[in-house]
């Protein structure tokens, strides 16, 4: 692990380097150093990991207003592709929650795509946001280069910073996956070593269900991007359907031997 610092951004170069990660992940800039620098005026955050003084990942939120309270908006979360899965998202999500806490802010939301597992399994199992509304192409078609292909479906997720559920996740409690849950979708694997759906079932009433959704969407959209699509229609199908039907997704459980290496959202009906 390298030595490395995370704090809120302050000099000008730092937000021309979030520029330049920007470039990397997206292909593009959605936030150039300008928004980013006003944004840290106005009580915002702007949050870098910094590796021998240079920004590989950062934050950007902005202060908002969601459902009537002051919260901050996470417009965008970035780490440099040779520093992820080694905390970093996590660790800055902490620092973001430690500075939000200081300023009386108890909500952070963000948006994310529900077919990207591994920014699924941050979200919502190792942080505890709780997605609470399904937005179909929420941003339209996507020039950059993660999202090119699909529709840009969201999940809005609102991260409650002074809530037991998240100071037990920040604690390391992880949900138990429950094999035996009555599931939405059946799946099978293509040739290319894809799921794909065979079976789905919108009639189910059982309180908590089982929605399995793929794991590398990454892969898929550059090896397979028609089930990618598929994939998109018909998950966005499903939570449709159960979130009117007074169901949320509660959690997600990402590829590990419980579940023999597939991923899954557990929906919940009620308290
Ligand atoms: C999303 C992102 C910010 C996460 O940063 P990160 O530093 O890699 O995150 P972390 O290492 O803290 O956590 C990633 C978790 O996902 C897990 N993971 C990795 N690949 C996965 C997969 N295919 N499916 C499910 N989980 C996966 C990791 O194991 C890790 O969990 P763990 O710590 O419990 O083992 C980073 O991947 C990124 O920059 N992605 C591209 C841009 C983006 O999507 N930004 C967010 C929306 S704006």
């Amino acid at each position: 692990m390298p030595r490395f610092q995370i704090r809120l951004l302050k000099s000008v170069e730092e937000f021309r380097q979030c520029e330049e990660v920007q470039r990397h992940v997206w292909g593009m800039v959605g936030a150039s150093r300008e928004v980013l620098i006003a944004t840290q005026k106005c009580e915002g955050a702007v949050i870098g990991t910094l590796i021998e003084g240079k920004v590989v990942a950062f934050i950007y939120a902005f202060l908002g207003r969601y459902h009537g309270q002051w919260i901050h908006w996470s417009h965008q979360m970035a780490v440099e592709a040779e520093y992820r899965d080694q905390g970093f998202g996590l660790r800055m999500k902490r620092v973001h929650r430690r500075v939000a806490l200081q300023r009386g802010i108890k909500s952070i939301c963000w948006t994310f795509d529900p077919l990207q597992s591994r920014n699924a399994r941050l979200n919502i199992a190792r942080l505890g946001a709780v997605p609470e509304e399904y937005i179909v192409d929420c941003y339209g078609r996507f020039p950059s280069v993660l999202e090119r292909g699909l529709p840009s479906d969201r999940w809005i997720v609102n991260w409650k910073i002074a809530t037991r559920r998240v100071e037990e996740r920040l604690r390391g409690k992880t949900p138990v996956f429950d094999s035996t849950l009555p599931r939405v979708n059946d799946t099978r694997l293509t040739s290319q070593n894809f799921p794909e759906n065979t079976n789905i079932r919108l009639g189910l009433g059982d309180r908590r269900l089982l929605v399995e959704t793929p794991g590398q969407t990454e892969a898929m959209r550059a090896q397979a991007l028609p089930l990618a699509e598929r994939w998109r229609m018909e998950t966005r199908h499903i939570f449709q359907h159960y979130l009117a039907k007074g169901y949320r997704a509660e959690e997600f459980f990402p590829p590990r031997p419980e579940t023999e290496g597939r991923c899954f959202y557990l929906l919940r009906r009620g308290a």
